[in-house]
């Protein structure tokens, strides 16, 4: 089979990685790649969202089947203009519909989803321009901490945890009146704040059938100590030692079943990923968000720790069998630290050469996956704010994490930070 992944950070790098170890696997070419993907695909200059493009290099190279990588063409519906093109709706694509991928592309619409399906999520309502006042006064009678969201995709940066009443009417003018985010902020929705440990959860599905293929836990923020500004994501380990086989069996039944068959009763069509933003709060597990893909970091320890041949299974959700597919994982932690450019999340310069030696990875466990890389020439240079995530096993989330850390001191770039300290409250 030829595939066609969309993307280019870390979460492409492993799921290139992954899907080259299949024998279903004859050609992969990656759009638009980095400098990692390349040893394993032929890198495509096309950008994610050049729909036109990226159909035309499924023609010219035979693609049978199109892995999307990130959200946006998801919610641009990619996968409704394969469907609605005679030539290419024979590629099997992996991911949703425009429609089902509006669980991550509109706050609202999950929300909704949740309570018309009884998943357990936190409290809210949602305000326009329309109800502005009411959204005002909605704000002044709830209790405090208050969460606010722009609606719509505002690059990980449209949630706002305020902790005054003035604090979050200023943040809802910003959003409604001022457009922060454009139209992404058109619409707001406040909700109650949960306080609790945020775990997340992936299945791949068909819309009828699911299959959990692994769970992380993600450090959000800059700083040691989970301190600073929030970024795309510092580092995850898997597995989280208190997703036990209890706290599961909520998850599953409680939350990931109710939800595939929402999709079924409400006619979504869904085939691809499910990443659901869970937080634990006492035992009992909540939906925060759902996206409609895999997660970054958190791709580079799930797909490692997947012994499942993952083109089979994309294979199986097409053809009707994923409900008989054998999920089978590596028993050891995995755990992966993202190196940033300096400035990051803020302001940040790109295209500093990166020194990795020769030899690195030799006989360790551990794996080096690009993000933000490009190459020129001989050399490899930064280009994005996380540059590159390694990604260790261990008999334990401690060991994993010092792996990673001990394969880090040996890479450099200038500005290069990353977090000592992720899977700090996991020693063993
Ligand atoms: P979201 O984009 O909805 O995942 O929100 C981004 C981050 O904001 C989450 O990962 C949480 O850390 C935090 N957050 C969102 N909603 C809530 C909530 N209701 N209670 C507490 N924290 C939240
Ligand atoms: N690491 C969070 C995300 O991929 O959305």
């Amino acid at each position: 089979m030829n595939i066609l992944l969309l993307g280019s950070g870390g979460r492409e790098h492993a799921l290139a990685w992954k899907m080259v170890q299949s024998h279903h696997c004859d050609q992969l070419y990656v759009a638009p790649g980095n400098a990692g993907t390349a040893a394993f695909g032929n890198n495509l200059p096309i950008s994610v969202t050049d729909f036109q493009a990226i159909g035309d290099a499924c023609i010219q190279y035979k693609i049978n089947m199109l892995v999307v990588g990130p959200e946006e063409p998801l919610v641009k519906g990619i996968y409704d203009f394969f469907q609605n093109n005679p030539d290419l709706k024979r590629v099997i694509v992996v991911g949703p519909s425009a429609q089902a991928a509006q669980l991550e592309g509109s706050k609202a619409f999950s929300k909704q989803f949740m309570q018309r399906h009884g998943i357990p999520t936190a409290a809210y309502a949602s305000f326009t321009a329309e109800n502005l006042e009411e959204g005002r006064a909605y704000i002044n009678r709830h209790s405090l901490p208050v969460v606010l969201k722009a609606d719509g995709l505002a690059a990980g940066k449209g949630v706002v945890i305020a902790n005054s009443t003035e604090e979050a009417l200023a943040v809802f003018t910003e959003m409604i009146v001022d457009k922060q985010f454009g139209a992404a902020s058109e619409k707001v929705v406040i909700e109650e704040f949960l306080s609790g440990i945020e775990v997340s959860v992936f299945v791949l599905t068909n819309g009828t059938d699911y299959q959990i293929i692994g769970h992380a836990k993600d450090y959000k923020r800059i700083g040691e100590g989970d301190t600073g500004p929030n970024t795309g994501g510092m580092g995850c380990v898997s597995p989280v030692p208190f997703m036990d086989e209890t706290f599961m069996k909520k998850v599953e039944d409680r939350i990931i079943r109710p939800t595939v068959e929402g999709l079924g009763r409400e006619n979504l069509t869904y085939y691809g990923f499910i990443f659901f933003g869970l937080i634990n709060v006492n035992g009992v597990p909540y939906v925060i968000e759902y996206n409609c893909r895999m997660g970054d970091p958190e791709t580079e320890v799930v797909i490692p720790r997947l012994r499942t041949d993952l083109v089979a299974l994309f294979a199986a959700m097409d053809n009707g069998t994923l409900r008989d597919a054998n999920i089978s994982f590596d028993e050891r932690a995995a755990a992966t630290i993202m190196a940033v450019s300096g400035g990051y999340p803020g302001n940040y310069a790109k295209d500093k050469p990166i020194n990795i030696p020769a030899n690195l990875l030799q006989n360790q466990d551990s794996m080096l996956f690009h993000a933000g890389t490009r190459r020129e020439g001989e050399e490899v240079l930064t280009n994005g704010g996380r540059v590159l995530a390694v990604t260790s096993y261990g008999e334990t989330i401690g060991e994993a994490a010092a792996k990673s850390r001990a394969i880090l001191e040996k890479i450099s770039f200038e500005g290069m930070y990353y977090r000592k300290d992720i899977g700090f409250e996991f020693p063993c």
